[in-house]
């Protein structure tokens, strides 16, 4: 079922703009193409599933693909009795590293039969994602000469994959490969394929590693416009890949906007690129996920950058998360995006622990555009249009509703009431301005959702087009509802930098917010990072706007979300795993929370766009990430596949749902051999503190391991806000680490003071810190408890 479709219907109101203008890309695409490509092919009752087996009864194969699938199809005839075998089910893929099992066509009735059977685990029909420069990385504090870039050299010997839409290499200098580079570890068995518009040979060096291509679950909901291939037709795995480990490109700009030279944060790292969403107007399947996730495995990546996300239910049931459980056994690092839903309460994606989700937030650098109205009054506009006609004059100013669509909606504007006028639009996808200008205007406003307080997104408008905050947005939506209203655009085409843009960074406002839905004791969002107008390399193969009308094709382009934010912790984690071979990725995570910053650059706590106010835990997780202070924590909070197990018996997962995760079998005392921690008890570099009374006491126990240079250190706790409404107690209170024994364990027993039940309040947070005098090694705590239950008057 193309989920992505549902997102494309834009209403006022829609809970979810952000979303629908990052999936502008995909959103263009489906507008120009014929209706019926959008539809599932009708193959009689026939989909894709899933199928997860047992280990025990899996093929002992694991690269040898061929051989697998051959296991698997015989498997498949022998199961399936006559009555119904036929169709034939095909095999698309079959899987031995991010999950245990296959892809399949299968009629629902074989899919129930093989659920049916003791050696299957689960069969799920698949579902589709969707998709969720440079100066980030000064802004990052990633200059050649800092410690993370010196003692990693740039992440040199780690490769990075980019599960994502492919990747464009055609004279794209940010994957160019410079002459003192080597060739990749020897550790990593990857490589480039080619196809009739992809060169193996010519495009990939000792930069671009591998590029691979996973697109047959997509094959079975539409045809591509092209054969398949590694290239991306799409622009946002491109973007990704280069945001990551792109090399400097001096001079990089996006039509004069934002020139510099732009460069990944690991921008001496390998990229190997898997290919498993479309440029057609659809995301991604579950199936050609998991087959790219598997395939990195299998090459050995060292870290997976996963801009995409899913919000399955539960964590068996999502194969990022399944394929990201596994990934992490191997050693190999995680980044997944929180999601572009935001502000609305608890919708972070990405919820497992073993897995670094990641907020998005601003930069010191804003594109702004002066709008002024007849009245005198001037107002901050954003956005990316370049053009070259001289404006300045005023213009008549229409509001939307008053000329046929207070969004302006393509097709919607009656052109007796736009030509030659300036049009303000409620709120708006990118496309709004194309409206506007279809309909013969000569501007277009755009306000921006309520939810988004003081963030209005500079959009790739290929017309005078701006957005403009909701506050602005209502006095210019009523200002051009008295007579003669006009406006002009001052100036188009600059760029605000350093002390003339506000504090940041901030938190955007699209990013997606805790609590974590699934597992409320593990903090999500865990870390924010740049995700707010990042220039980087872009497909030629597809608009900057991603509209189909659109006819521009830039090799740099600026885009806004959480998928931005996600590759640049992929290339720090890059450089640490690097720098500190010995890390496993959870301590590599650990390092990146414990350092996180919490104050702007205005000195004041970082600020959530959507409220104006400080951002807690739920919005900036452990706050913002700190490269070069990740490199010396101090202490870190370790987790292993004994601890994740623990940690899914927590959970009260069955012993099949435990194999579909771990890739063995189901053992059924498995939980009780694990002990009865609690969830709670996971060591997460975090506390997040659920209480169901007022009266509970809630334990969490965690574990820390000296990795500073002084083995004989002594660690002291404090607070970093002091608590009001509840108390901890820490046991024991300083932390004396030895040669001998460099892992030390603590308990906090939290509890909440009697004044919390008259408060109006919910939720309160802090942080507590542990330091030796040379580092603070600093863990989020929320705590949230029941709202007082109202009192019931008596009439
Ligand atoms: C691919 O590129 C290489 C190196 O530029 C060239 O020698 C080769 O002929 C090209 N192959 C094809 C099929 O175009
Ligand atoms: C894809 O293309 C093939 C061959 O052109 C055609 O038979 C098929 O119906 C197409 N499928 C869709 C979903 O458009
Ligand atoms: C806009 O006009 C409406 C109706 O007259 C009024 O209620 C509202 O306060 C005005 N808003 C602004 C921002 O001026
Ligand atoms: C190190 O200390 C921890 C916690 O106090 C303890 O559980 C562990 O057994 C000690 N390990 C060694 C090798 O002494
Ligand atoms: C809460 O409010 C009630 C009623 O106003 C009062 O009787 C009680 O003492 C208050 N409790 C605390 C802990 O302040």
């Amino acid at each position: 079922m193309p989920l992505v479709l549902k997102e494309t219907t834009i209403v006022m109101g829609n809970r979810k703009p952000f979303a629908v203008v990052l999936l502008c890309c995909l959103l263009a695409a489906v507008a120009a193409m014929p209706a019926e490509h959008a539809e599932p092919v009708q193959d009689g009752a026939i989909s894709t599933y899933l199928v997860h087996v047992a280990y025990s009864h899996a093929p002992r194969t694991t690269r040898n693909t061929a051989r697998l699938t051959r296991a698997y199809t015989s498997f498949l005839r022998d199961t399936l009795p006559g009555g119904i075998n036929a169709p034939a089910p095909s095999i698309l893929y079959s899987y031995a590293h991010a999950m245990t099992g296959f892809a399949a066509r299968l009629t629902a009735r074989q899919a129930a039969h093989l659920e049916a059977q003791p050696s299957v685990l689960a069969v799920t029909p698949e579902r589709v994602y969707k998709l969720h420069t440079t100066m980030s990385s000064s802004f990052l504090g990633l200059t050649p000469f800092s410690p993370l870039v010196t003692e990693s050299n740039g992440g040199s010997e780690a490769v990075i994959g980019v599960i994502d839409s492919g990747i464009y290499p055609k004279g794209r200098e940010s994957f160019a490969a410079n002459r003192w580079m080597g060739p990749p570890p020897q550790s990593f068995l990857g490589e480039c394929v080619s196809a009739p518009d992809f060169n193996a040979t010519e495009y990939c060096n000792n930069k671009l590693v591998g590029a691979k291509f996973f697109l047959k679950g997509q094959s079975y909901y539409m045809n591509r416009s092209r054969t398949d291939t590694p290239l991306d037709l799409d622009g946002h795995g491109t973007h990704c890949a280069s945001i990551a480990a792109g090399a400097p490109v001096p001079n990089a700009n996006y039509f004069g906007f934002a020139r510099g030279t732009a460069k990944g944060a690991a921008s001496g790292a390998r990229i190997a690129s898997y290919s498993v969403c479309g440029g057609v107007g659809f995301g991604c399947t579950q199936s050609d996920v998991t087959a790219g996730i598997n395939e990195a495995i299998g090459d050995g990546v060292d870290v997976l950058s996963i801009s995409l996300g899913f919000d399955e239910d539960q964590l068996y049931k999502d194969p990022v998360m399944i394929g990201a459980f596994r990934a992490v056994l191997e050693g190999i690092f995680v980044s997944t995006p929180a999601g572009n839903d935001g502000p609305d309460y608890a919708p972070v994606e990405s919820l497992a622990p073993w897995v670094c989700t990641v907020g998005a937030s601003t930069m010191n650098r804003e594109f702004r555009v002066p709008v002024v109205l007849g009245n005198g009054k001037t107002y901050t506009g954003y956005s990316l249009y370049s053009g070259s006609d001289p404006y300045g004059t005023f213009k008549p100013l229409v509001y939307g509703v008053d000329a046929g669509s207070a969004i302006c909606e393509p097709g919607k504007l009656d052109p007796s009431k736009v030509k030659g006028k300036i049009v303000y639009c409620v709120v708006g996808a990118l496309d709004a301005g194309w409206a506007v200008k279809q309909a013969g205007g000569a501007g277009a406003i755009i306000g921006s959702p309520e939810s988004y307080g003081d963030f209005a997104r500079a959009d790739t408008h290929f017309f005078p087009a701006v957005s403009v905050t909701r506050a602005d947005g209502q006095e210019i939506r009523n200002y051009s509802q008295t007579p003669n209203a006009v406006a002009r655009f001052a100036y188009f085409g600059i760029t605000s930098k350093g002390f003339l843009s506000p504090p940041s960074p901030r938190v955007a406002s699209f990013s997606s917010r805790g609590p974590n839905r699934l597992v409320p004791e593990i903090l999500k969002p865990d870390i924010i990072a740049p995700g707010v107008d990042i220039i980087a390399a872009w497909t030629g193969e597809a608009s900057p706007s991603g509209l189909a009308m659109d006819t521009r094709r830039v090799k740099f382009n600026i885009n806004s979300g959480t998928s931005m934010a996600t590759p640049h912790v992929s290339g720090i984690a890059a450089m640490l795993k690097v720098a500190r071979p010995d890390w496993s990725p959870a301590e590599i995570k650990s390092a990146l929370m414990t350092t996180a910053y919490n104050l702007d650059n205005s000195g004041g706590a970082i600020k959530d766009m959507a409220t104006g106010k400080e951002a807690g835990p739920f919005q900036l997780g452990a706050g913002h990430v700190d490269p070069n202070r990740a490199l010396d924590p101090g202490l870190v909070y370790d987790a292993n596949e004994y601890d994740y197990i623990s940690f899914v018996c927590a959970l009260g997962y069955t012993p099949q749902q435990i194999a579909i995760l771990t890739g063995g079998s189901p053992v059924q005392d498995i939980c009780s051999r694990h002990g009865e921690l609690a969830v709670g008890d996971h060591n997460y570099p975090a506390f997040s503190v659920v209480f169901k009374s007022y009266d509970e006491k809630i334990t969490q126990s965690r574990a820390v391991r000296n990795v500073g240079s002084n083995g004989d250190a002594v660690y002291t706790f404090s607070y970093r806000a002091l608590p009001v409404g509840w108390s901890a107690i820490v046991n024991p209170s300083k932390l004396v680490f030895d040669e001998d024994n460099d892992t030390l364990e603590y308990e906090v027993t939290f509890s909440l003071l009697p004044t919390v039940r008259n408060s109006s309040e919910t939720e309160a947070h802090s942080a507590l810190v542990w330091t030796d005098g040379k580092h603070k090694v600093v863990s989020p705590i929320v705590l949230t408890w029941p709202a007082p239950t109202p009192t019931v008057a008596v009439v």
